[in-house]
């Protein structure tokens, strides 16, 4: 993607009075436009143990593909700071077309956290980016591994994922990020117990993680969507959600089905 894209990028306000940024080179927006900070609040973190780990102190990794404006990491960090959480957190993210440093100062992500200087990380971030992986350390236990690259790219050597922020545009716009083979990909980049969340409910998608080998379940989607897919590498992390029949979707998506 060349420059043009991130010019692009139209800094949109969202119902919940958080902004958002529209893509013209996706055409989409990258957040819900019915509110950005509520829904990432939704999907990535009222839906899994996530918060619980926090306040337990488990060491966590988190790997989110698509990290946009950083929101979902600014969250993170406000949550953290709100349960006087001591878990070291390593949060590895994706992005392949990252947004400018003007863009990113111009979003209100300081007026929808309680601790509203959590947002200056993002132009600090978005200042200092090389090519590939980047590491930040933004307090002495929370580290950024932000990969600045396309996923296709993304081969991390030891990452073991607790949860997967799977955060790309969707299916219709983004499709190389939803297929079998990506969720393969994202089942090595994770340990068994994983939970990976998404905004997301397409059959084509359920069909594309139970191929590669995801127990997949759904949820309460976001701000009135009937539906969001939570999955994991095993059924202990799910046994609270309604399961969909794995082997029926891998081979309707075997089949293309789907398409
Ligand atoms: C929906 S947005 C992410 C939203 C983000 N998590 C946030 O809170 O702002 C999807 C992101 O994925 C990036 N992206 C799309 N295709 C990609 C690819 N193949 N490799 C890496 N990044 C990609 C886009 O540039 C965009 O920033």
């Amino acid at each position: 993607m060349t420059d043009s894209k991130e010019q692009q990028s139209k800094l949109v306000t969202t119902r919940d009075g958080s902004h958002t940024l529209y893509s013209s080179e996706f055409d989409q927006h990258y957040h819900n436009p019915n509110g950005a900070v509520a829904e990432s609040k939704h999907v990535f973190f009222g839906q899994s143990q996530l918060l619980d780990d926090l306040e337990t102190s488990n060491p966590v990794t988190i790997l989110e593909v698509g990290f946009g404006t950083g929101l979902n990491l600014l969250l993170l960090m406000d949550y953290y700071l709100d349960l006087n959480s001591d878990s070291t957190i390593n949060f590895y993210s994706i992005e392949g077309f990252p947004i400018s440093p003007q863009t990113a100062e111009n979003l209100n992500y300081n007026q929808h956290l309680n601790h509203p200087e959590l947002a200056n990380h993002l132009s600090v971030i978005f200042d200092h980016l090389s090519d590939g992986m980047n590491e930040f350390s933004l307090t002495s236990n929370i580290t950024l591994h932000l990969f600045n690259g396309m996923f296709e790219n993304f081969n991390p050597e030891n990452l073991d994922a607790d949860y997967i922020f799977q955060d790309a545009f969707s299916p219709d716009v983004n499709p190389e990020l939803w297929t079998g083979d990506t969720f393969k990909k994202l089942a090595n980049f994770s340990n068994g117990d994983v939970i990976l969340t998404t905004y997301c409910a397409a059959s084509k998608v359920q069909g594309a993680m139970a191929w590669a080998g995801w127990k997949v379940a759904k949820t309460q989607g976001a701000l009135g969507k009937r539906e969001m897919i939570v999955a994991s590498l095993s059924e202990e992390p799910l046994a609270e959600f309604k399961h969909i029949n794995e082997e029926h979707y891998s081979r309707r998506y075997q089949e293309g089905d789907f398409d």
